[in-house]
């Protein structure tokens, strides 16, 4: 079996109902269930014997090393972090707490237990650790996209938790020879998507007929990766992958924010139309920018393809048309995230951007 952490969050819970989708392997999951964390997810496998759902935190190193000892994963994933720039950039310790300490304290417990194991136990043992591309800073327009060996410079909370966390990862395969490997992905969307995210806020304001508040000018650019496809390089990485080594994972998929957000609005007036007759862009509203806010991601994931043969099924366009469908169908679990401490955040975060 192999041990999930984060599975209970947006990439978690696609990459286990992903694994089980693709694999008979069973897996131990582990999530402290915050406000990003939701068993909704993974309600499909609640009487899935293959599935083991354990409520706790990375940093409980006992908790850890229990499961650890109990269960005897081959392999550890680890997806559990603060993941939103506009929390951290209101609230960093939640960040240092988890991406940094809760990292440290989970690579201690897998460390501890590593050693105990048979030699070949060892060397088939894996700690995969997902990061992400923001560690690596912001480029300028015309600057080549982030490859493995570039420069680390992290800029808001959030991608400094996660740098810091990246560099433990790589000192414990240093140091001690823990047998780890990193991905550090680009911007994800699709399905359980938590609607604080840009793609995930757009749909869910537009259909309940908010304003679509777009940071800045709206152009700075992401470089977008459909979900499933992160999941299907994550897997290919924990089975091929050279063990210390660094992968990016990247969709080629360059777009300005604006142009998400009038591809989403020209996606629900096709699916959707609102009953006015007007379209969802008349909604767009320009609100004050984030502070530090990166100008641009962009991924190259050749490494990934010439050396794993790893590349993305899917096209912005059939990735997106799938995502607004899900919305669509699953308004349900819409509703149900946005509870009392979902819209506090959104006053918090909102309430003094009007322009
Ligand atoms: P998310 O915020 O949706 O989910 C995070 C999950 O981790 C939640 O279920 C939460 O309850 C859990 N968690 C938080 N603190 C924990 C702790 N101390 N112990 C155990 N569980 C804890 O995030 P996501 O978008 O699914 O991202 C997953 C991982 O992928 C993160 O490490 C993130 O940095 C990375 N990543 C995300 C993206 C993206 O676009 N979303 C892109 C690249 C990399
Ligand atoms: P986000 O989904 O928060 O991801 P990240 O900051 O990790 O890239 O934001 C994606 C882009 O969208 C980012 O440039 C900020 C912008 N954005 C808005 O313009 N309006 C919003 O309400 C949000 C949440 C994000």
């Amino acid at each position: 079996m192999i041990l999930v952490t984060g599975s209970a969050g947006f990439i978690g819970s696609n990459f286990v109902l992903d694994w089980f989708a693709q694999s008979g392997e069973s897996i131990i999951s582990l999530d402290k269930l915050t406000y990003a964390g939701n068993l909704e997810n993974l309600a499909s496998l609640k009487n899935d014997p293959r599935h083991i759902f354990v409520h706790g935190d990375i940093g409980d190193a006992q908790l850890v090393g229990r499961l650890l000892a109990e269960h005897r994963p081959r392999a550890v994933v680890n997806f559990a972090a603060e993941s939103h720039v506009d929390r951290s950039i209101h609230g960093p310790e939640d960040f240092i707490q988890t991406n940094i300490v809760g990292t440290f304290h989970l690579l201690e417990a897998v460390r501890t237990y590593w050693s105990g194991l048979t030699d070949t136990e060892k060397t088939a043992f894996r700690f995969l650790h997902v990061s992400t591309d923001e560690v690596y800073g912001s480029l300028a327009k015309n600057e080549p996209a982030f490859s493995e060996t570039h420069r680390y410079e992290p800029n808001s909370p959030y991608s400094a938790s996660k740098a810091a966390s990246d560099h433990l990862v790589r000192a414990y395969h240093h140091t001690y020879g823990l047998p780890v490997l990193t991905t550090n992905c680009s911007n994800n969307y699709g399905p359980y998507h938590f609607p604080e995210k840009l793609i995930p806020l757009m749909i869910v304001n537009a259909l309940a007929g908010k304003a679509l508040p777009v940071y800045g000018d709206g152009q700075q650019i992401r470089d977008w990766l459909y979900v499933r496809d992160h999941c299907s390089a994550i897997r290919r990485v924990l089975e091929k992958g050279r063990l210390g080594e660094v992968y990016n994972v990247g969709g080629w998929n360059e777009k300005a924010n604006l142009d998400i957000v009038h591809t989403v609005c020209a996606l629900l007036d096709e699916l959707r139309p609102r009953m006015d007759g007007k379209s969802y862009r008349e909604r767009i509203t320009f609100v004050t920018d984030r502070p530090g806010h990166d100008r641009r991601y962009a991924i190259d994931a050749r490494k990934i393809e010439r050396e794993l043969g790893w590349k993305p099924v899917e096209t912005f366009e059939t990735g997106i048309r799938k995502t607004v469908q899900w919305y669509l169908d699953n308004q349900a679990w819409v509703s149900n995230v946005q509870s009392g401490s979902y819209r506090l955040w959104v006053e918090k975060n909102y309430a003094g951007r009007a322009r």
